[in-house]
């Protein structure tokens, strides 16, 4: 249970970031969001991004001309490296749940760039969004069936629990065109993760069982959750077309490089 306490804490410093955003220049800056304000984990912003967009290009096909959709943008670390890329060639939309990223990355980083968007939702999330109002199992993407090429989410449903995390996935075919690509990071939950979780060679233990996935902290649930590898390939089969692409991470074995395990799918014709 997260704590009402906690809540209405991370509620109001949250609240306070986004106005002094959007009435103050105090976070002006153009290369980067100022440090205090990336969230998103750890590593040097540009150098992570950088290795997204990579990810995107060499398993994913992200090349010039798409149209391309990213979920929980965060504070546009990979907005700012697809620009650095692709510049203009590619048109960009990101959604999140945290208003400040979102009024940051309009303001500084969106205002002259008139093929890249982020949108604002109040959907609630124990860690990033506790005190939304939206279940994310109830919100369909604000974005027309099949009007995107390619949808990414990096380190999202990796603080997603069920059913949300199954809704998104839906929802992403949706808006995919067909044969559009869906990548997204996640931890997976399999024979060797439980294997290496109970002998501590993991990064997290997943100590608790949450419906079908498993959560690595009880009072912020969604601060880690690892999804079942063998729910999502039938949920996957049930929707049709190849089964994914999957590449085990580092996660598994306290490696820092390609941390999470990586999912790519190919949405039928
Ligand atoms: C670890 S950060 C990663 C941010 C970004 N993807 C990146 O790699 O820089 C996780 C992000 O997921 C967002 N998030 C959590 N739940 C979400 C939801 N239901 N819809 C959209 N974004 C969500 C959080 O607000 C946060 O920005």
């Amino acid at each position: 249970m997260v704590s009402k306490f906690r809540a209405l804490k991370v509620a109001t410093a949250l609240r306070t970031v986004d106005l002094l955003i959007r009435y103050t220049p105090l976070f002006a800056h153009k290369d980067a969001p100022p440090n205090v304000l990336n969230l998103a984990g750890g590593g040097d912003f540009t150098t992570v991004g950088d290795a997204n967009i990579a990810a995107l290009v060499s398993l994913a096909d992200l090349s010039a001309g798409d149209d391309t959709l990213e979920i929980g943008c965060g504070i546009a670390r990979n907005a700012y490296a697809l620009h650095r890329k692709f510049g203009d060639s590619v048109t960009y939309a990101g959604f999140d749940v945290m208003k400040f990223c979102i009024s940051w990355s309009n303001k500084y980083f969106g205002a002259d760039k008139p093929n890249y968007s982020f949108r604002y939702s109040n959907m609630t999330n124990s860690m990033y969004n506790p005190s939304g109002e939206i279940a994310p199992s109830e919100y369909d993407f604000e974005y027309p069936d099949a009007s995107f090429d390619l949808v990414f989410a990096t380190s999202v449903f990796t603080h997603m629990q069920e059913p949300d995390f199954y809704h998104f996935v839906n929802e992403a075919l949706r808006v995919l065109r067909p044969n559009g690509r869906f990548y997204f990071t996640a931890f997976l939950w399999d024979d060797d993760a439980e294997r290496a979780t109970k002998s501590g060679e993991a990064a997290f233990s997943f100590k608790y069982q949450a419906q079908d996935s498993r959560l690595d902290n009880r009072e912020v649930p969604d601060a880690a959750v690892a999804h079942s590898r063998s729910k999502l390939l039938a949920h996957l089969d049930t929707l049709g077309g190849q089964p994914p692409l999957i590449i085990n991470g580092g996660w598994r074995r306290k490696i820092n490089k390609q941390f999470q395990d990586c999912v790519l799918i190919r949405k039928a014709q």
